[in-house]
């Protein structure tokens, strides 16, 4: 099980949005952000089940930009898993799930993608990094995805933002990349790009 809000949206043939969050957050900090982008889509906000001193996350890792591998996977399943149980609990449409999630939420996003096919229809991933290296991941035709990246980012360098773009597009997924001149933060012209790019795909 893990920690979440539900909020039903206008009605049921509407997109849900599967919102997570960054390191120390919790299921309340982007729920603004998913009626900004949808306000009338289902809304699924979850929180990590994994604390480092106390803050939330959606997987360990072992220092500053170096995940554990091992809990990645294992932390992936289980949000998957919790994924499909809330669909039948909630009643709402699987297929139609667009995944929004910032920073350490946006890494667990990205494993999702490279871990199950169609796993989600959509996803937008606020500064992201690539969540592991050397591993074949599923054909992506089907999906869609927006990236929003710092250039001056320091922990995501803008190569490796650039290099989850080259892996994502490769598995035949569509790919929109924003571009801040600023940090790790989300700005406000990044979700502007994000919902206009939302608009226009779902
Ligand atoms: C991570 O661990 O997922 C990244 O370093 C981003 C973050 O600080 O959460």
């Amino acid at each position: 099980m893990m920690k979440h809000l539900f909020f039903p949206g206008e009605n049921s043939s509407r997109p849900t949005l599967l919102l997570l969050h960054g390191t120390g957050g919790n299921e309340h900090d982007l729920v603004g952000l998913g009626k900004e982008i949808d306000s009338s889509a289902n809304i699924l906000s979850v929180r990590g089940n994994v604390l480092e001193n106390g803050m939330p996350r959606f997987f360990k890792r072992l220092a500053e930009g170096v995940f554990d591998l091992e809990d990645l996977q294992a932390r992936t399943e289980e949000l998957k898993s919790f994924l499909d149980e809330a669909a039948q609990t909630y009643k709402f449409d699987r297929d139609q799930v667009v995944a929004i999630g910032y920073s350490n939420g946006a890494n667990i996003a990205g494993n999702l993608l490279f871990e199950y096919k169609d796993v989600v229809k959509g996803a937008i991933l606020h500064h992201p990094m690539v969540p592991r290296r050397g591993v074949e991941i599923p054909v992506m035709s089907g999906t869609s995805v927006f990236i929003g990246a710092g250039k001056n980012d320091f922990m995501c360098p803008a190569a490796e933002s650039e290099e989850l773009k080259d892996l994502l597009q490769n598995a035949g997924a569509s790919v929109e990349m924003h571009w801040h001149e600023y940090g790790h933060q989300l700005t406000q012209s990044e979700v502007q790009a994000a919902k206009e790019w939302y608009k226009a795909n779902f």
